[in-house]
């Protein structure tokens, strides 16, 4: 009964998924992976849906677990759904080891050994342990593995596959939709996702992070100048909203647009039409305009620091992209699709994600979002020793909720410490002392990072907004 295909390795899986990413197809089908890790060295193996196969060593086995501890007929697996395992009297035993989080949210693992002939089910998190080989068995379905769509998004939780319909929906419309949502969330990939199902999407997309630009260039840069309209002005040049013409024009950070340019730009999502600096006439100009921000502009706006028309042009369409932490079915797909990209650009198969980091991953509460999901299995799949991503390797702390390197988002007024104090001095100084991007890397919003800064008594390094 020898129809597995022993040591075919999850890169030709990873080829399927990138298949099925060009043709935006994918197979409901469920498949049954299995690690088998012998003395730190892992192999992936795919099996078959269904049927069963024999552990064991040597060639009597369906799959050779090559080490002395192992029985030559050790455990019988019943592949299906769910997939069982039996012991087939082995001399070492055969072990089960199941971590489940209990109501506590902390990670308990069940230590089971089976009886000869006796059967158990094994859950996705699940270890077998056959003598010292400890062999992992996962059943997933493509919704678990990496369901990227075309654009690149992966898609898990019933919101943001809510969002996703939302999204198809507006992108045929020529609206201007403002997408919200704390740092990291998505902002930008869900920009991309509406200018990619438009019919726009011949056109270009101009994305324009409004708190980057220098104060003094703003108006330049967006709405572009004819030579000579100032000092050093040699030739005329065509501003980024020009430029989007036949697109989709993002307008990133929205909420750090000055003021004094906000009336300028209202001017051009109701005309329709850009005027350069130095320039006489108007130029009629085609753009779908996406504005984002972490900030709350209905605040801003009450606070008179954001125009109120601007406010209500921009948002014909509202989009809220939910925290992770409440989309937590999108946390493991979207783990297992970041340690396959970094799997594919350190040019090996992805590593897979042990039970007890999977369970780490499911109890953190990502303050920094997607985005500090995916630095964290950037960072573990590079720092993993083996083809298999342990819990530490993950550096996020297993009894608190915050990484190490993140800081709580509650509470902006309450002092923790030096640590915490060094850790924001440095990330200023490692970004050139730009807020937006210090607070991305502390996996914080700018807005925490701002009350920070006035709790610790550290001094603003940018420009004061007005
Ligand atoms: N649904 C998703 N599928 C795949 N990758 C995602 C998804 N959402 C976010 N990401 C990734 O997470 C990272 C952060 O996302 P993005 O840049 O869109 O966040 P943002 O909301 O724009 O953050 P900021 O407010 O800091 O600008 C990016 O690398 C992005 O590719
Ligand atoms: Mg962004």
């Amino acid at each position: 009964m020898a129809f597995v295909q022993v040591g075919e390795t999850l890169e030709l899986d990873l080829d399927r998924v990138r298949r099925e990413n060009v043709s935006g197809s994918s197979s409901a089908n469920a498949r049954i992976e299995l690690v088998a890790i012998i003395e730190g060295q892992a192999s992936i193996h795919r099996l078959p849906a269904h049927g069963s196969i024999v552990l064991g060593r040597g060639s009597g086995a369906d799959l050779d677990l090559d080490h002395a501890s192992v029985s030559r007929r050790h455990a019988r697996l019943y592949l299906g759904d769910p997939v069982v395992v039996e012991d087939l009297g082995s001399a070492n035993g055969t072990r089960l080891l199941t971590t489940r989080l209990d109501a506590q949210a902390t990670a308990q693992t069940v230590d089971q050994r089976l009886a000869p002939n006796a059967r158990a089910t094994v859950a996705n998190t699940a270890a077998l342990h056959l003598g010292s080989v400890v062999v992992l068995v996962r059943r997933s379905t493509d919704e678990e593995t990496a369901p990227a769509t075309p654009d690149g998004m992966v898609v898990a939780s019933p919101a943001m596959k809510g969002l996703l319909e939302l999204v198809d929906r507006i992108a045929v419309s020529p609206l201007s939709v403002l997408l919200v949502g704390e740092t990291g969330a998505g902002k930008d990939v869900v920009a991309r996702a509406i200018h990619a199902r438009s019919p726009r999407s011949g056109g270009p997309f101009v994305a324009v992070n409004c708190a980057a630009l220098p104060e003094q260039l703003v108006e330049a840069e967006l709405f572009g100048h004819d030579r000579g309209a100032f000092t050093g002005a040699t030739i005329a040049k065509p501003g980024l909203l020009e430029t989007a013409s036949n697109g989709t024009a993002f307008l990133d950070e929205i909420g750090e647009l000055p003021l004094v340019h906000q009336g300028k730009l209202l001017r051009v999502l109701e005309g329709g039409e850009v005027q350069r600096v130095g320039a006489l006439k108007p130029r009629p100009i085609d753009v779908r305009f996406v504005a984002a921000t972490n900030r709350d502009l209905a605040r801003e706006v009450e606070r008179g620091s954001f125009r109120r028309d601007l406010f209500y042009r921009l948002a014909g369409m509202t989009l809220a992209i939910p925290p992770l932490r409440e989309r937590r079915e999108d946390v493991l797909p979207l783990a297992r699709h970041f340690a396959a990209r970094a799997g594919a650009a350190l040019g090996r198969p992805a590593a897979e994600l042990s039970p007890e980091a999977l369970a780490v991953l499911e109890r953190h509460s990502f303050p920094g979002n997607v985005r500090e999901l995916r630095n964290v299995i950037e960072r573990a799949a590079a720092l993993a020793a083996g083809a298999v991503i342990a819990p530490q390797d993950l550096h996020l702390e297993t009894a608190a909720t915050p990484a190490p390197g993140a800081i709580a988002e509650a509470r902006d007024d309450e002092p923790r410490g030096d640590d915490e104090r060094q850790r924001i001095v440095d990330a200023l100084a490692q970004c050139a002392g730009n807020q937006t991007r210090a607070a991305e890397l502390l996996g914080i919003s700018r807005r925490t990072l701002v009350s920070r800064l006035g709790v610790y008594g550290i001094a603003r390094p940018l420009r004061e907004r007005k």
